[in-house]
């Protein structure tokens, strides 16, 4: 297993590229089973996430074929079954989403529990019950979800929590179903009106994608037109805003969408971290004295959850106390502990909640990747710790993030990846 060899205190200086977001790119290779054509996705990033679902989209007979730098071209018109293979879906939670277009398509799909980062429970009991409601039989075979329509039809779904798969995956489900599906307290994450106007382009007739009540009057099928361009990944720009709020020396962040993370930036400037910006680039400014601002996760446009565990390691080089709210999933403070064990000052209130008292000086140490987000944390951790830090189970940076290392590297940073 891969791991990284980090020394910490290196001041970082450059500019740095964000790549294709893999929560949009993900969503554009389940909806090419939903096409009568092959379909080409632009500007995806390499990625373990990608490569898993282009490995669960052959397992099915569909080719996802690399024909250029970051261009996939995905067959799902050739798509032969519906049963997803369980191995690959227990390891990403995108999986879940490829549930909506077999149902459409073929009226059948049999798949597992989607496994992903350990950050809470992940119950998939939202997608059910609206597989449900546009009329389809929902039942458990041999450790196995069995959902059966022979077309399904549209309805009004209320979910229940605002979630982003949820929306994606029925939002996909409703583009070939009987009349008009509405679905309600929908999730507004940019990825989702971005999917909608690549299939709107496509035939469908969706409306609403971006606010909490979109509707969609299903149509009979959908052909390729343009290439799903993917949109830069909010997440990344903000991990980067972060880094540079910590060692950088006037950082510029390029082929970024600011827009897509106002309220993070806004909780940055409070932190004390400033910047200037422009549509498609950030330069932050290098930083003076941090201070402490507490942060809440919400559902978009607040402040991410998969910017809480960067954002966090920030707050321990702050001034005064910081309160983080983890409002969306309940694991995802467990790498808490590690800081701790790094230096850092942080009471654990409760599974959502820590108080973080700063500025504390970390020292490097060996530590194991959580998950996606938090790996990338400790990254950051490591980077401006004392000594030498070494981060396992790298993997699931990779899941995220395209060879960060390099790029890091190519900003002055000190790390290595050894085998
Ligand atoms: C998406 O996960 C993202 N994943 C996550 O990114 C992101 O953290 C999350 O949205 C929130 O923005 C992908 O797009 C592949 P949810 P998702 O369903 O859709 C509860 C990353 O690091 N819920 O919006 O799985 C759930 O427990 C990943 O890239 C139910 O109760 O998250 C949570 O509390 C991690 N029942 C809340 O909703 C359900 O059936 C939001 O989860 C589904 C979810």
């Amino acid at each position: 297993m891969a791991k990284f060899l980090i020394h910490g205190g290196k001041k970082l200086k450059g500019e740095i590229e964000v790549k294709g977001a893999k929560n949009a790119a993900l969503k554009a290779f389940a909806a090419s089973l939903l096409f009568q054509e092959p379909i080409v996705i632009k500007n995806v990033p390499l990625i373990e996430d990608i490569f898993r679902i282009s490995e669960l989209l052959e397992a099915l007979s569909v080719k996802a074929e690399k024909i250029g730098d970051r261009t996939f071209k995905i067959s799902g018109n050739q798509a032969n079954s519906y049963v997803l293979k369980p191995e690959i879906s227990k390891a990403i939670r995108a999986s879940i989403v490829l549930t909506g277009p077999l149902l459409a398509r073929f009226g059948k799909a049999i798949f597992p529990h989607p496994g992903g980062c350990v950050i809470g429970e992940r119950p998939i009991d939202i997608f059910l019950d609206a597989f449900h409601e546009m009329g389809a039989k929902v039942a458990e075979k041999d450790g196995s979800y069995v959902l059966e329509a022979e077309r399904l039809r549209g309805a009004e779904i209320v979910f229940k929590n605002i979630s982003a798969t949820a929306t994606e995956t029925l939002m996909m489900a409703a583009v070939l179903a009987k009349g008009k599906t509405i679905l309600c307290n929908a999730a507004c994450e940019p990825e989702i009106p971005y999917l909608a106007n690549f299939l709107n382009v496509s035939g469908a007739r969706i409306s609403g994608a971006g606010t909490h009540t979109i509707s969609i009057i299903g149509v009979k099928n959908l052909h390729s037109k343009k290439p799903f361009i993917t949109m830069p990944d909010r997440i990344e720009t903000g991990n980067f805003a972060v880094l540079a709020g910590l060692l950088g020396d006037n950082i510029i962040i390029k082929n970024c969408e600011p827009a897509h993370i106002m309220i993070f930036l806004k909780h940055l400037r409070l932190a004390g971290v400033n910047y200037e910006k422009g549509t498609n680039w950030l330069k932050i400014s290098a930083p003076g004295r941090l201070q402490a601002v507490d942060i809440r996760t919400k559902e978009y446009p607040g402040f991410a959850t998969d910017l809480q565990a960067p954002f966090t390691v920030l707050l321990t080089q702050a001034e005064g106390k910081s309160l983080v709210h983890e409002t969306i999933f309940e694991g995802r403070l467990n790498y808490i502990n590690d800081l701790n064990r790094m230096g850092a000052s942080i009471t654990i209130c409760d599974p959502h909640r820590v108080i973080v008292e700063g500025p504390s000086s970390l020292r490097g140490r060996e530590t194991e990747s959580p998950d996606l987000r938090a790996g990338l944390a400790f990254v950051f951790a490591g980077l401006i710790a004392e000594g030498d830090s070494i981060i396992h189970n790298v993997y699931h940076i990779d899941r995220g993030y395209e060879r960060i290392e390099e790029r890091l590297q190519r900003l002055g940073a000190d790390i290595r990846r050894i085998k």
